[in-house]
Formats: C-alpha cells, structure tokens, sequence
C-alpha cells in the first residue's frame, strides 16, 4: 500500500482554512490517483485564533520554516503570502529538504520564480503555483499543457478582481474611483491599503508569470510598464460608452519583433470583446494563439474556496505524480527575457485634453497630431453646460473635453504631439490617455 502523501500548510487564512477544509472533504475524490492525501501538520501565527477549523489532529508549527523542514511533511504548501520574509524562506527551505512546494503566491513567482523553478529542478520536486494567478480559473494548466502545441502571440487578461470591481461600479453607476474604492473596502475586496491592486502592481505580477509560461522566457517582473486606475475618471468610462468601448484594466503580454511586450494599464476594449463582458470582482484571462484562434476563460480570480480549488488541484498533481518544468521547459532553456520600451508599443489611443473653449483649439490640437503623423479616428468636443451658459452665443474660454481616438500610432508619437500641443498652450489640464486593445 502506498504511503498517503502528507501535507504541511503554512498559512491558515482565508486561503489556507480553505484548503483545509477542501482536503478533507474531496479526500475520497483526491484519493482516485491511488494515494491518498491528508493534512498531517499546519503553520500559522497564532494558534489560539478560532479558524471554524477542527486542528486538533494537525501537528502545529509556529515557524514555517520548521514545518517546511518537517519529516511529517511530503508537499509543503504555502499559504502565507509576501515575496520576502517568511514565505520565501519556507519556500527555499521546504525545496532543499526535498518536499514538493505549492504555493499561491504571485509576489514570490514573480520577484523570485527563476531561481526557485531553478532549485525545484535540481531537487526533482514540484514547484505548482496554479492558484497565484486568476484564482480558481486553471490558467497555468490551460497555457502550460492544454496549448502546448501552440505559439502563442498575445496573452492578456483582467487580473485583479478588486480594479475590475470599481471599474465596473464606476461605469454602471457613474461613481468616482474613491468612491467606489471605498465600498470595496467596505466590502472587503479592497486592502486597507489598495496601492498594491489599485496601482497595477498585483496585474504586473501574474502577467509577469503568464508571460514566462506563454512565451518560454524568464519571468521578468521589473521589464512589466505598469499604470493604475486611479486617475480614471467617470467622464472617460462615459465617453467609452458613447464610443462602442469598456475601460479594464489589462495585463498584456505581446510578442513583437522587438521582443516581448509586457504592459499593465487601463485599457479600452471593444463592448462586443468577450473580456469586455468580465464584470465585477470576475478574472478573464484571453490567449491568442497560432492553432486555436483566441481562447477566453473566465472566472473568479479570488476569494478562500475558488483559491483553493486551484491549490488543491496541484496537490491532486503532486499526489498523482505529475512533474512538470516550472515554466513549461527546464530553466536552462528559458530564454532571456528582451523588453520592449512603452515608447515602441503601437496601437490606438483615446485621448482626452481638457482645453480652453476657443476657436482654433480643435484644429491646433489635429495639426499637432498631424506633425507627429498620427491619424485621427474621430473627435468628439463636448461643451459643458457651465461653458454653454457662460457665454450661449460664442466661446467661452472655459476649460472643455476634447476627445480624439486615434489609428494605430507609436506611444513615443503620441506623446510628443501632447507635448507640442502642451507647449502650444491649449490645454487647461494634464491629458488622459488610455491605450486601445484590439480583438
Ligand atoms: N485571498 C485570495 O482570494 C487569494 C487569491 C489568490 C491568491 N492568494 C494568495 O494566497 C496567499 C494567502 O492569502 P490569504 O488571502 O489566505 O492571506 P491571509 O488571509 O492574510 O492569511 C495569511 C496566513 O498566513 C499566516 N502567517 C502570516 N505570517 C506568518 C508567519 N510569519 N508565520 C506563520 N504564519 C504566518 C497568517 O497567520 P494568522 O492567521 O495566525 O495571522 C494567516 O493564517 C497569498 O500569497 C495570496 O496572494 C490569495
């Protein structure tokens, strides 16, 4: 008989009580492989907490680096989360003394994937780590193994549950970012301190993996241009709207034949897209590749029971045997990664000036982007009804939108010709600017 395969979970939070939970209870189901699974030993900060979890029969560990070197433990599986600190240690640790390591940790695999992919390999045990990105969605498994036959060209995806919230309540409701922000907090989507969703820093870390696994290159987490979402206005999701178009925020990846772009910004997608339809806390993750075409999948990205669905999945792996390269391929043949600059990228552009009521204004701003050889799509100038009533007849000088979406130009182009028209004195504030993804 087949010794049952032993689980250490450090971290017992919102992720790791679930996984406890899900053990247990698929433990028939984990079992089919013909090893059984159970948790033998477990690892938090306080033991004392009420975790609605029955502990009792679990070996306690106050320090995951100690159950991480455990002989009670085979897989060791962190749930603790942080690139630094505890989490890393346990992780390298567990990889040295042998175990197999699952994780849900993006901040880890991307600042640190290469080396532990590197020290997994030459221990022969498995890093899985198909929680760390879109949650319950199995991402990792789909690009890894389901389209290993492909080439893929472009992977991008609404990775943060938590901008796609607010991005969705401002559209829906025409609310401001901190409004909206605020009732995710209230809700408990949103940290106490968002700046690590909000800014895009989360997104640009699970792209940085999908980007690893599509492309066969090493993760590359500081090559990501990262903009958040806080400047976006309600005025641009409406302006969207009227011109066929939804603002996610996007994580892209994207061969070209300068490299691999990677990219994390608020981005205009087609309302007919099948990821403009993503709404709420919701992940989508759309791979276009040579054989199958452009594939979405989409699904919750967090919460304790769809994580853990993932994390369990990789357990049922482990248990079954199943080794795969961390990235797909052995870390020898990863290639370098080669960044594109956000100066090179090419595509169309919305773009909102907010200029003085004048006459001329319109034609300045179109000669401009004429110079720096950018063709205008279309043009949309609104007065506001201050503007209108300040002076119904003419122009009244107030400061007034003047939205322009663009053919597909260089991003070193389009500035330039906001800053030659910023020179020229037509604008009364800083222009928005909001890249277009096309299908
Ligand atoms: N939550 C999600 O929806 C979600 C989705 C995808 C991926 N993830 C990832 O999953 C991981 C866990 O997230 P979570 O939401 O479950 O976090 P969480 O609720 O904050 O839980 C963290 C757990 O780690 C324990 N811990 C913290 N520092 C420790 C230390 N020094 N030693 C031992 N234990 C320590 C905490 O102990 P105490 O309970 O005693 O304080 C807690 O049980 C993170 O990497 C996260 O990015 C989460």
């Amino acid at each position: 008989m087949t010794q049952p395969l032993r689980l250490g979970i450090a971290g017992l939070g919102t992720v790791g009580a679930a996984v406890v939970g899900m053990v247990a209870r698929r433990a028939e189901a984990l079992s089919a492989s013909g090893r059984t699974v159970a948790v033998t030993a477990v690892s938090a900060r306080d033991k004392s907490r009420d975790r609605g979890l029955d502990l009792s029969g679990f070996a306690w560990f106050d320090d995951p680096v100690a159950l991480a070197q455990s002989d009670a433990i085979d897989v060791f599986v962190e749930l603790v989360g942080g690139a630094e600190g505890p989490a890393k240690a346990a992780v390298e640790a567990a990889i040295a003394s042998g175990k197999h390591v699952v994780t849900a940790n993006k901040a880890l695999l991307a600042r640190h994937g290469a080396a532990l992919a590197k020290a997994a390999e030459e221990k022969g045990v498995a890093l899985a780590y198909e929680a760390s990105v879109a949650g319950g969605i199995p991402v990792i498994k789909a690009i890894r193994e389901g389209l290993a036959g492909n080439a893929v060209s472009r992977v991008y995806g609404i990775l943060n549950g938590t901008c796609n919230y607010i991005l969705s309540r401002m559209e829906a409701e025409g609310l401001t970012f901190e409004a909206c922000l605020k009732d995710a907090q209230a809700l408990g989507y949103a940290e106490a301190d968002p700046t690590f969703d909000v800014e895009g820093f989360d997104t640009a870390h699970k792209l940085a993996i999908l980007t690893s696994l599509a492309f066969g290159v090493e993760i590359d987490a500081d090559g990501v241009s990262v903009e958040g979402i806080s400047a976006i206005q309600p005025l641009d999701l409406a302006m969207a709207d009227e011109l066929g178009y939804r603002i996610k925020l996007l994580g892209v990846a994207q061969a070209t034949e300068a490299g691999i772009e990677q990219r994390v910004h608020p981005t205009m997608v087609a309302k007919a897209s099948a990821i403009a339809q993503v709404m709420g806390v919701t992940n989508a993750v759309t791979v276009d590749a040579d054989a199958v075409g452009e594939l979405t999948l989409i699904g919750p990205g967090a919460g304790g029971k769809a994580t853990a669905s993932a994390v369990v999945a990789d357990i049922a792996d482990v248990a079954a045997g199943v080794r795969r390269p961390t990235f797909g391929r052995p870390v020898a043949a990863l290639s370098a990664p080669r960044r594109v600059e956000m100066q090179r990228h090419e595509g169309g552009y919305y773009i909102r000036l907010t200029v003085h009521d004048r006459t001329g204004v319109a034609a300045g701003v179109a000669t401009r982007m004429a110079e720096a050889g950018i063709s205008i799509e279309s043009i949309v100038q609104r007065r506001s009804a201050k503007a209108a009533s300040s002076d119904p007849k003419g122009r009244s000088g107030q400061p007034v939108p003047l939205v322009l979406i663009t053919y597909a130009a260089t991003e070193g182009n389009v500035r330039e010709a906001l800053a030659a028209i910023g020179r020229d004195g037509l604008l009364a504030e800083a222009p928005q600017l909001i890249r277009i993804e096309r299908e």
